[in-house]
Order: structure tokens, then sequence, then C-alpha cells
């Protein structure tokens, strides 16, 4: 899916596994994996912003805290699925 060095610290990054679009994102040594779909209105998470493990939908301003699976802030209710993210050597995997 990508190389280590490929995704800057705190930078949504939009990848594709298994035939669907995901957002990866290294805060330090800690990696998130989550679809780039927001549950509120299906908007691309990948034009948020991310910082302190809470991801930020610029559409309508919902949150979700990957710390807390996924959890979600109105206008969103339903949680954002987290997907592991595997680091193997100098390569990034999420587990789909
Ligand atoms: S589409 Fe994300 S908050 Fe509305």
């Amino acid at each position: 899916m990508g190389a280590v060095g490929e995704f800057a610290d705190g930078v949504l990054t939009k990848v594709t596994a298994d035939g669907a679009w995901f957002v990866v994102v290294r805060e330090g040594d800690a990696w998130y994996a989550f679809p780039d779909r927001c549950t509120h209105a299906k908007r691309p998470l990948s034009d948020g912003t991310f910082e302190g493990g809470v991801v930020t939908c610029i559409y309508h301003g919902a949150t979700f805290d990957l710390n807390r699976d996924g959890k979600a802030t109105m206008p969103a209710v339903r949680a954002l699925s987290c997907h592991a993210v595997v680091v193997e050597g100098d390569e990034v995997f999420v587990e789909a």
C-alpha cells in the first residue's frame, strides 16, 4: 500500500485496500486507518483535519475520536470504523 516515508506525521493520506478507499494517518508511532467516508453525509474525510487522534470532517464539523473506537460527535451519530494498520519493515498495510 505504501512505504512508511510516504506518510507524513499528522497528514491524512488517501489509500486503496481491497477496492475501497481508506485514510491512513500516523501520529508519532501511532497509526490509524478508517474509511474515507464520513458517517454523517458520506463526504470524504481525507479533506478534513487531524490532531490528537481526532479527525474532523470539514463539511459539517463532526469529529471522530480514533482513540475511543471512532466515537462521533454531532452532526454525525455513528462511530467511524477503525481498521488496524500493520507496518512490516518499510511497508504499511491496512487490514480492510
Ligand atoms: S459529511 Fe462529515 S460532518 Fe457532514
